[in-house]
């Protein structure tokens, strides 16, 4: 393409692509010799039962999959006590999250999230051109709920708030949550990605407060990351105009089927949830000893302070040159911390034994 022409199309471009990066950049995919904890995923084979029928599903590759997941939506209502109408599948709660943002935000208008917070929807809210607005955790991570209804989040379109948090593990009792959607008019989005490592869940309160949008994920719990596996859960209404808007056969024929196996033996995940659990614990004890400060952490993820003398992106790459990935923040007050997933023993093993032999030679 001459140089005229590209110039030509690229001045066609709307303000919010051509304000993005000219070339993303692509990093290389960390191989299998890579011990990766970046980005929470659970490492375990998927189930047999459910493996079979990913497979199966391959026989039905050249069929578009089910038009408005209805078996999978039904199969979801069955398993959570929900009716159909008050669920939405996704490819991936990230897709649901893209939706929420389309459907109740224009250019100017405002959208609020707990803070420190999951940092994709700040790349939504600006896709948008609307205003983010971060608000902070109280003391001991309290919602600070007096806040959000009289402060600047009372203008905002909606307000997010991930329970257990990402990414720092914390967890909201869910009666402080329904305290703030029934003083609230504004839609509260309670991400709930963590939750089936944590206490307590908010799903039911989407029966008593419109207000209420709650998203699931099967990536951590449930061990299909690749596949891309959500759920949103609501009031008809809400779900309805999110469906309007969701891209046709937004999932695909081995999503459908492994999202219906995974609801239909979600007992058989019980191991793997009980296996995290004991290692978060584990790995938590021993950073401590080594000098980290970790927070309590109700996901499947640790966020570890690291000991003076260097900061997370310096433990970051140290950690890296031994083929081991942790996660890092810019936000403010996350510089010294590293957040580290919770995978297998023998990975944690692998991380912990780096750890120990980076310290010694500070
Ligand atoms: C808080 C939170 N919400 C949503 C997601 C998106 O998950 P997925 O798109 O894999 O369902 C993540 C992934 O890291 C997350 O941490």
């Amino acid at each position: 393409m001459s140089d005229a022409k590209l110039q030509s199309v690229l001045s066609s471009l709307s303000q919010m692509a051509r304000q993005s990066d000219a070339l993303p950049s692509d990093r290389p995919a960390p191989d299998a010799s890579w011990v990766k904890l970046n980005t929470n995923e659970n490492p375990f084979p998927l189930p047999t039962m459910i493996m079979k029928s990913a497979i199966a599903a391959l026989e039905r590759q050249y069929l578009y999959p089910e038009e408005d997941n209805i078996s999978l939506r039904e199969a979801a209502a069955n398993a959570y006590g929900v009716s159909i109408d008050q669920v939405i599948a996704g490819n991936g709660s990230s897709e649901l999250l893209g939706l929420v943002y389309r459907a109740f935000l224009a250019a100017g208008d405002r959208v609020a999230m707990m803070s420190p917070g999951f940092s994709f929807n700040r790349k939504l809210a600006m896709l948008q051109g609307a205003q983010f607005l971060e608000i902070e955790f109280g003391e001991d991570h309290s919602l600070p709920i007096e806040q959000l209804l009289l402060g600047p989040a009372k203008d905002a379109k909606f307000i997010l708030l991930a329970n257990p948090n990402n990414p720092t593990g914390a967890f909201v009792p869910v009666a402080d949550i329904e305290r703030l959607v029934a003083k609230s008019d504004r839609l509260i989005v309670l991400d709930e990605a963590y939750v089936d490592f944590a206490p307590e869940n908010g799903l039911h309160l989407i029966n008593r407060y419109p207000n209420l949008l709650v998203l699931r994920t099967f990536s951590k719990s449930y061990a299909v990351a690749g596949i891309r596996v959500g759920f949103g859960f609501g009031h008809p209404e809400i779900i309805g105009r999110l469906r309007n808007i969701q891209n046709v056969f937004n999932m695909n024929v081995i999503g459908h089927a492994v999202g219906m196996s995974v609801l239909a033996h979600r007992a058989a995940y019980a191991d793997n949830h009980r296996h995290i659990r004991h290692q978060r614990q584990r790995v938590r004890l021993a950073l401590s000893q080594l000098g980290f400060s970790v927070m309590p952490s109700h996901a499947n993820f640790l966020l570890a302070r690291v000991p003076t003398g260097q900061d997370g992106s310096w433990w970051q790459s140290a950690l890296a040159r031994q083929k081991i990935l942790v996660a890092v923040f810019a936000d403010k007050g996350l510089e010294n911390c590293i957040r580290v997933s919770i995978g297998t023993k023998e990975q944690m093993d692998a991380f912990l034994s780096a750890t120990k032999d980076i310290n010694a030679n500070i």
